[in-house]
């Protein structure tokens, strides 16, 4: 099989990182894998980048060359960075579709109220203070995905279903084997 980019997006909390690693947990072992992580990356690749647009930009252009690389040889790719602006993320999709690689958009869809309830880094309580400049969602913009290939409801479903669901739909889309359905029951 060839390599593939699974491309999450969505605001700080909202279990982008677990459910990339609930999907990596059933690709363990049946095809080459790797995660990029927002918060992983921020401490090797993208080191001392700020949150501005601009920085930003460049993180997740950083992730998508990374990601492009590594699928290139086969690999399918994971990413979760919160990565808030659209034309980018088209930008690193037109990349990917020029050399042939799949790129499959998952939206990672919690609503501002219930990733504020939660609050699972303390973080929002802090933006909301004015305590964090350019906090997505609070003090800078997150643009939506107009057509994710698949959208993830993470405070209405649980990590086994969405991440099920995104399995399914790589099934589908002939990224993964039909094996990978077989280890649902063990996880
Ligand atoms: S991205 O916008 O460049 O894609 P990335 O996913 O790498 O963001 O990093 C987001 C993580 O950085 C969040 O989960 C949060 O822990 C932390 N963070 C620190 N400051 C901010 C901020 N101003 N906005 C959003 N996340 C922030």
């Amino acid at each position: 099989m060839s390599g593939a980019i699974l491309w999450f997006t969505g605001m700080s909390g909202g279990g982008k990182s677990t459910l990339a690693a609930a999907v990596s947990a059933r690709i363990q072992g049946i095809r080459p894998l790797e995660v990029l992580d927002g918060d992983e990356m921020r401490t090797h690749l993208s080191k001392g980048l700020s949150f501005t647009k601009e920085d930003r930009d460049i993180n997740v252009r950083r992730i998508g060359y990374v990601a492009r690389l590594l699928a290139r040889h086969g690999v399918f790719v994971i990413t979760a960075a919160i990565s808030p602006y659209a034309d980018t993320r088209n930008e690193i999709r037109q990349l990917a579709s020029a050399e042939g690689i799949p790129f499959v958009e998952v939206f990672v869809n919690a609503t501002i109220e219930s990733l504020v309830a939660r609050d699972v880094k303390g973080l929002y309580t802090r933006a909301l203070a004015g305590e964090i400049p350019h906090f997505t969602g609070i003090s800078d913009p997150y643009e939506p995905p107009t057509h994710p290939d698949i959208v993830a409801y993470t405070d209405k479903e649980s990590v086994e279903v969405s991440a099920r669901r995104i399995v399914t739909a790589l099934v589908e889309r002939k990224l993964l084997p039909e094996q990978v359905l077989a280890a649902e029951g063990r996880l």
